[in-house]
């Protein structure tokens, strides 16, 4: 079986038990058939375990675990530069969905795009995530709310996948909005949502986890806990947009369907991250949300630390609320808006990143048996890839051992 060493490594493996950055000074990675065979210090690699492995030399540069986007809508029809303007003058994100902007109006030029556009588009998105070292990607649907636009949707998200050499992993969210052709009538939206998109989309094997928006301009706790009631039927793990505008409670709905996650928080109580820690489900900040919007409560970041709840970073990509390509910007941003320590940061789009994804066991963090996926680094410190903004520093990305 094919070996590759990279050596000459400076280690971020962020499997430390304690939570910091597992930092290997002089460390080496093995890679045997797109496994990590070891990872850690060069001078405890076995000195036959690497014969005739293919030698790669890191030149000193940091290696870390390639980065995690757990939660995106990459895929969608149109662009909202109209509502950025509005907002600019003024309106506020929830009024001009009221009005029938925001996500709604993704929704019409969703519908009137071609599956070429839309896959078009998104893997122009795609790239520049991949560009920084991102080799693991969450993928939303929720700009269709009919069967069939969601569909194109989630077939357009697997063929992302294989278009490039990134893992995609779709999420159904049919209860993102009321579309508009369900005339208010919102008990028969959601029957449809549970009853028949998800059964569907599931049968075609477009859904990986079940996710939903559980706010006043979108739905209630009890409709969204009707939607996780069909996921559970169907053995499909859950998750939630919770708490961003107001508390719904959100995080403690999240927390009792064991959901992998719950995303946003800015309203969330110190009930809602203990409900959370108490569940195992991840807090995933969304800070460029939090920015575009100009949204002045923060996530209880300190709840979450005191309760022990894990907190992941995601970029969130989406047309209206945070037309974001970068999740390094995304991680330099929950630094300097939630004041996550760097440790937390990086960890939060590589290791819990991959738990809110569900993923945690095949990767995430530099340990043996994992997928060899891997960013190296053209910086020393491991703060350097969260200070510099709008800066690119990788050197190489490596996916399932194969450096490209
Ligand atoms: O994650 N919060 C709800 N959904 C998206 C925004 C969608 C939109 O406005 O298009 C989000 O921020
Ligand atoms: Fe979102």
């Amino acid at each position: 079986m094919a070996a590759t060493l990279f050596r000459r490594a400076r280690l971020a493996t962020l499997a430390d038990p304690a939570g910091g950055l597992g930092l290997v000074d002089d460390g080496a990675v093995l890679v045997r058939g797109g496994r990590i065979a070891f990872a850690g210090p060069a001078a405890d690699l076995p000195a036959d375990a690497a014969s005739g492995a293919e030698p790669v030399d890191c030149g000193g540069r940091l290696v870390t675990p390639g980065l995690i986007d757990c939660h995106t809508h990459l895929v969608h029809g149109g662009e909202r530069s109209n509502e950025f303007e509005m907002r600019l003058a003024g309106a506020a994100y929830e009024d001009i969905a009221r009005a029938g902007g925001g996500i709604v109006s993704s929704v019409r030029a969703t519908r009137a795009a071609s599956d070429d556009s839309l896959l078009q588009g998104a893997l122009a998105r795609l790239d520049r995530l991949i560009a920084e070292g991102v080799t693991t990607v969450e993928v939303k649907s929720g700009y269709g709310l009919d069967l069939p636009t969601e569909a194109r949707m989630l077939r357009a998200a697997r063929r992302l996948g294989a278009e490039r050499d990134v893992a995609v992993v779709t999420s159904f969210l049919g209860a993102h909005a009321l579309p508009p052709e369900a005339r208010g009538d919102r008990g028969a939206y959601v029957d449809r949502v549970a009853g028949e998109m998800l059964p569907a989309l599931h049968a075609e094997g477009l859904v990986d986890a079940v996710d939903g928006f559980c706010e006043g301009i979108a739905f209630s706790p009890a409709e969204i806990g009707r939607v996780f009631d069909a996921a559970r039927r169907l053995g499909l793990p859950v998750k939630l947009h919770a708490d961003q505008l107001s508390d719904l409670g959100g995080a403690a709905l999240a927390a009792r369907h064991r959901a992998l996650s719950a995303d946003h928080l800015e309203h969330c109580s110190e009930a809602g991250a203990a409900a959370l820690a108490e569940a195992g489900t991840v807090a995933v900040l969304l800070p460029g949300a939090c920015y575009f919007l100009r949204e002045e409560r923060r996530p209880p970041v300190g709840a979450f630390r005191r309760h022990g709840t894990r907190m992941a970073v995601a970029t969130d990509y989406n047309p209206g609320t945070s037309p974001l390509t970068s999740l390094l910007m995304a991680a330099n941003m929950a630094a300097t808006l939630f004041r996550l320590t760097v440790a937390e940061s990086l960890a939060g789009i590589t290791r819990e990143a991959a738990r809110a994804l569900g993923l945690l066991g095949d990767r995430g963090t530099l340990v043996a048996g994992k997928w060899a996926d891997l960013a190296i680094w053209d910086v020393e410190h491991p703060a350097e890839l969260l200070c510099r903004m709008g800066f690119n520093p990788l050197h190489r990305r490596v996916r399932r051992g194969v450096p490209s």
